[in-house]
């Protein structure tokens, strides 16, 4: 399931001890109604490491303070360790430089702050903005508000059978009045991996900036910016063993200077009067107010902790799992995959023919399966396939293949039930 160039290491990954990987995490020990916890909610939300837990007890024990702001010792400190978890995230993302990259409170924010800071500066009335069928709704509802201030178009990437992008049909959207692209790499509903390398070359070729929404992608697969040549690219801490309530927008440094703030407040400024304020420099010209500091430096921590392990082994992990999960849920009479484009993260949403996808999660909830089901924040996708839900199975490296076997179990007990 992988030609789309990600790098992978196999031969490293099954060297390595995944059991052992799975024991950093203390809450996958819980037990639900004395059932053991099989969690297989990912894409909404992955769990933390004691060693991404340590580090936020260990800022907020011996190094907590405001930042920026005051020359006590806690104060150097805080700001330091603030200052080091971005350029963790520089490093992970291989931007080129640490000021490119701006704390958030998450994926929505950062996409948010794209739209403020870019879009209503430059966008204008009759101008275009594309995206795709596959975008989540921070990825739509944004765009579609600016729309209607500016009175600027959205046009739509279609998506065929199997949830793959029509890229033809994308290219041929092109036109004059196109001024900007909004693209999902990784679906959060499907899971399909889209080829944003080369759809970010042909808007390049209309000099359109395009934002990548990497909130799915970047806890499965290498992300490489400057390869990418992306002008913007967005992700959550919580879906990448990191804190809720952080994210990043990575942004080219000549565009950030570009875009007016989106937020006004303490530290994004240079100077204040009364009668006119100049802006700080970025990235604090985009963090206004005393930011999520403890929760950057748990993100900082988090991507430390996957990037010791490996994205490119957790990636190979990963798509092994799928294979393993896709086959034994094919062979499930009624089961229905939706989405099963040739490029995909460790996703699988499913209908069972006769059963409510809510009836499906309650039901395997009393077997500890935790799955998401409903429209995931990605109505556009629910409609295209006809669907008013679906039940989500989706995956990280500590989940393993017996899991797997425990939700096909699962699923034969809903069939059990309501068939
Ligand atoms: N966007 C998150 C999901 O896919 C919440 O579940």
């Amino acid at each position: 399931m992988n030609s789309a160039n990600i790098s992978l290491k196999p031969e490293i990954s099954s060297s390595l001890d995944w059991g052992k990987i799975r024991a950093d995490f203390p809450i996958l020990q819980l037990k639900i109604d004395g059932k053991p916890l099989i969690y297989l909610d990912n894409a909404a939300s992955s769990q933390m490491p004691q060693q991404v837990i340590d580090r936020l007890v260990r800022y907020q024990t011996t190094q907590h303070a405001n930042i920026n702001r005051a020359v006590h010792y806690l104060s150097e400190v805080a700001t330091l360790e603030y200052h080091n978890a971005r350029c963790k995230l520089q490093q992970f993302i291989n931007a080129r430089e640490d000021r490119e990259v701006i704390f958030t409170s998450g994926t929505t924010d950062s996409i948010n702050l794209v739209m403020h800071g870019y879009g209503r500066k430059f966008i204008k009335a009759g101008d275009e903005i594309i995206l795709t069928t596959l975008e989540h709704h921070s990825n739509i509802v944004p765009w579609q508000m600016l729309a209607e201030e500016k009175g600027a178009k959205i046009r739509v990437v279609p998506i065929n059978d199997k949830g793959e992008l029509e890229v033809d049909k994308y290219e041929k959207l092109f036109n004059e009045r196109t001024k900007f692209v909004g693209l999902i790499h990784v679906s959060n509903a499907l899971g399909t991996i889209n080829p944003i390398k080369s759809m970010i070359d042909f808007a390049h070729r209309y000099s359109v900036p395009v934002l990548i929404d990497g909130a799915q992608a970047a806890p499965h697969i290498p992300i490489d910016v400057q390869a990418l040549d992306c002008d913007f690219y967005a992700f959550s801490a919580h879906k990448l063993c990191g804190p809720t309530g952080v994210g990043i927008l990575y942004g080219k440094a000549t565009l950030l200077e570009a875009m007016q703030p989106f937020k006004g407040g303490g530290d994004m400024i240079s100077s204040v009067t009364f009668e006119k304020t100049t802006y700080n420099t970025i990235p604090h010209k985009f963090e206004a107010g005393t930011p999520p500091i403890a929760a950057a430096i748990g993100f900082g921590a988090a991507v430390e902790y996957l990037t010791a392990i490996g994205i490119e082994c957790i990636a190979a992990y990963e798509f092994d799992l799928l294979e393993y999960a896709t086959e034994r849920l094919s062979e499930m009479p009624g089961v229905r995959i939706i989405g099963t484009a040739a490029e995909k993260t460790a996703v699988i949403s499913f209908t069972i023919a006769g059963v409510h996808p809510h009836d499906v999660g309650t039901i395997l909830n009393q077997d500890g399966i935790a799955v998401r089901t409903g429209h995931h924040c990605a109505q556009p996708i629910m409609q295209r396939f006809n669907v008013p839900a679906t039940s989500r199975a989706s995956f990280a490296f500590y989940n393993k293949k017996s899991e797997v076997d425990a939700l096909v179990a699962g699923i034969k007990t809903v069939q059990k039930i309501f068939l």
